[in-house]
């Protein structure tokens, strides 16, 4: 198969590289220099040379507090970005798989988020996910929406890659205990999204680690105890303490309504995931970060 991956160099993108080619597909993958995916001349001109059967967008401006003062470049990576590789799939008859966010929704209902609550966002970050969303989906019927959060894995600007050396090296680490979200390891997550596109059944999926979600604050904690650092060096904060540009949700747990329907099981608990993470982190990164 021959796929395309954009925001290759980002933290699922390099885990949708490694699974692809881990098997055997043919993968071109286009980091934001090599494709930028809001200009429609750059995206043209990758289809036309790498004439893809999917494409997995990983591509999105993801600082969720910059997105506020720059809402032009939040909207070109967010929006128009997926907008233009859904034409561009539209064109060759490409399935498109792309990538969206449980901030669409506003945090204030009990219990999981599934594709029947009404997306609320709160953000600009939010605000220009959700319009990829539903640009991309109008834009080519053959498109599949995946919404996650609280994604752990290594690379990018990740929240536990960077705390467990802190953590390491005895730093006090402040951490939010009034967030709640659904723990997801990227690479449960790119197989998944690899999954999706085999059924090529469009629509929009939630795709998370299973079990109760969790608060950053037991999150950090749980990964802390899988590398046997002392969980006690979290220091849980509310969020409103720390007073950020973005509004976040305060609960954006997901769960997902038809991925059992089209035969799919769930993903592995959370925290067998975050062992199977922190078990795969280089000791010496662990340790020199
Ligand atoms: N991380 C999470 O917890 C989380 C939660 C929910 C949803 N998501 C979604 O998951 C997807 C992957 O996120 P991630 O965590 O892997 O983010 P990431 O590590 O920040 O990777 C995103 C990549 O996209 C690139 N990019 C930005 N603007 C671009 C553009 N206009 N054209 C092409 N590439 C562009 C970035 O490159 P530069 O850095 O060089 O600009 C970066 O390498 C995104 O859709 C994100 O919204 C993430």
């Amino acid at each position: 198969m021959k796929v395309i991956v954009t925001g290759a160099s980002g933290m699922v993108g390099r885990a949708q590289v490694a699974y692809c080619s881990d098997r055997g597909d043919d993968v071109a993958a286009f980091d934001h220099k090599t494709l930028d995916i809001s200009n429609a001349s750059q995206v043209a001109d990758a289809f036309q040379k790498e004439k893809p059967d999917v494409v997995f967008n990983c591509a999105a401006w993801t600082d969720v507090d910059s997105c506020e003062a720059d809402p032009e470049r939040a909207k070109a990576a967010n929006t128009i970005g997926p907008e233009e590789l859904a034409n561009a799939c539209r064109s060759g008859n490409a399935l498109l798989v792309t990538i969206s966010t449980d901030f669409v929704f506003d945090g204030t209902k009990d219990g999981f988020y599934t594709q029947r609550d009404q997306p609320n966002p709160q953000s600009v970050y939010a605000l220009t996910k959700l319009k990829g969303e539903r640009r991309a989906q109008n834009a080519w019927a053959r498109t599949i929406v995946v919404r996650t959060g609280y994604i752990f894995g290594t690379g990018g600007n990740n929240f536990l890659s960077t705390m467990i050396p802190r953590a390491h090296r005895g730093e006090r680490l402040k951490v939010i205990n009034d967030m709640f979200g659904t723990p997801t390891y990227a690479n449960d997550l790119v197989k998944r999204l690899y999954q999706l596109a085999q059924l090529d059944l469009p629509g929009i999926y939630h795709v998370v680690n299973d079990g109760p979600g969790a608060s950053f604050a037991e999150f950090a904690q749980a990964a802390l105890s899988e590398a046997r650092l002392d969980p006690s060096s979290v220091t849980a904060v509310s969020l409103d303490s720390l007073q950020r540009a973005a509004e976040r949700p305060r609960n954006s747990r997901l769960k997902c309504i038809l991925s059992a329907a089209v035969g799919l099981d769930p993903l592995p608990d959370w925290k067998h995931a975050l062992r199977a993470f922190v078990n795969a982190l280089p000791k010496e990164a662990v340790i020199a970060r």
